[in-house]
Order: C-alpha cells, then structure tokens, then sequence
C-alpha cells in the first residue's frame, strides 16, 4: 500500500470503548468468514444477524456481492484487486468494531495475507470463522450458476477453478456446512459470539 495521508493526525474520542458497551450490553468485534464461493457465507451470516439482531445484539454484515456493489464497485478479481477489496472491508469492520458493533463480514477472502492484514486492523477483536464446503459440493451447489460459467471459460479467475483458495491455517471456528445444516451451523457461531462477546 503506497501511503499517501502524510500530516495527518488520530483525534481522541471522548466516549470510552467501554461505556459503548455497557449500553449495548456485549463488546464489539469482527467474525470474518471466509471460503469458497457457494460455502454458505452469506446464508450463514444473514441468520447468524438475524438472530443476533433479535436478542438484541448490534450486529451488522458486510457482504462482498452488496459491498462489490457500492464501496468496491471499482475493483475487479484480479489478486491486487481482492487484495485492495479485503484491506477496505478490514479497515471498514474495524471501524464498525470500534463503534461497539458486531461486524460480520462474508467475502472469500482467499489470499491468506490478505486476511492477516485485516486481522491486525481488528485489533484483538478478530475472529477468523472459516466457513468450509468442499469444492465438489460448492460446484454441485452453484446456486448462481458462476461454476458452470466458469468451467465453460466465460469467467476468468474464478476461485477455485482457475484462482487459488488459501485455507486458513488457525482459525478460531470452523463451520463444516456439507456435514450440516444451516441451522446447526448457525447455532455453533452463536453459541461461539456468546463466549466470546459477553461483558462480564
Ligand atoms: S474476494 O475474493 O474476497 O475479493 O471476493 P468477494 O468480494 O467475496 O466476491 C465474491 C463474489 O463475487 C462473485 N464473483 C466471483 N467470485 C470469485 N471469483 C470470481 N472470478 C468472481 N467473479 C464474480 C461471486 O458472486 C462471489 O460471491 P459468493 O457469495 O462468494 O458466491
């Protein structure tokens, strides 16, 4: 990242970390998943906010094909293009995080420094939930269609069929979605938000 700001200075909030929250009940933070296209990132994360959201939790996602639309909808698939889209979705959920949220984020994600680098903008409130299908049951899944496009040659770069996919190495969760059912899934990441996002 060539850096550019120079002359500029961080400004101190005067709302503590903890007053946020102490109103919200739960501190804020970062579950990042990441995965293969078709994995059920999306789905997962949606339920997992919808739940939340009801038990009264701040609770946010940002999702790649939503954020792709508006913040990143100048930057395409090639590895600096993820590259640049991660290290903005870093930046964005650590600042959701710092505002007493929890941001899920649900992007592929696949370059394992690029995940590394927004695990250090999280600042010890990062979550890596890696959301795992094999490929043979994302391809079958291929609920847009993008597989069959892809092995047909009409998309470029796809992960898995011609980018790579870089598995994390330690994650804090991994959610098995070809062994189980949405709802089971679900429930793993909420039981695993509980003990990690609880005040006292
Ligand atoms: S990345 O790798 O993290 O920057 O990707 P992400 O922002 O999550 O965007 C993935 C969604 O973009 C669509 N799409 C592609 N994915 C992978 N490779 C290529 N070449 C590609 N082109 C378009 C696709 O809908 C992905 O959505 P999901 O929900 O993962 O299937």
């Amino acid at each position: 990242l060539q850096v550019k700001s120079t002359n500029v200075y961080s400004v101190e909030h005067r709302v503590p970390a903890e007053a946020r929250h102490e109103r919200n009940g739960h501190i804020g933070g970062v579950l990042w998943f990441t995965g293969l296209s078709g994995a059920g990132k999306s789905t997962l994360a949606m339920e997992v906010e919808n739940h939340l959201f009801r038990k009264g939790y701040q609770v946010y996602v940002l999702d790649g094909d939503n954020v792709r639309r508006g913040l990143n909808a100048n930057l395409g698939f090639s590895p600096d293009d993820r590259a640049e889209n991660i290290r903005r979705v870093g930046e964005a959920a650590a600042l959701f995080a710092d505002a007493g949220f929890i941001v899920i984020t649900s992007f592929i994600s696949p370059y394992r420094a690029d995940r590394e680098r927004a695990r250090a903008a999280g600042r010890g409130q990062f979550h890596e939930i890696y959301v795992h299908a094999d490929l043979e049951t994302c391809e079958k899944r291929d609920p847009k269609g993008l597989y069959r496009r892809a092995r047909a040659g009409e998309i470029q770069d796809f992960t898995g069929i011609h980018a790579p996919y870089e598995h994390p190495v330690d994650p804090e969760l991994v959610v098995d979605t070809t062994g189980e059912a949405v709802e089971a899934c679900t429930q793993q990441v909420l039981d695993y938000v509980e003990s990690k996002f609880s005040l006292h």
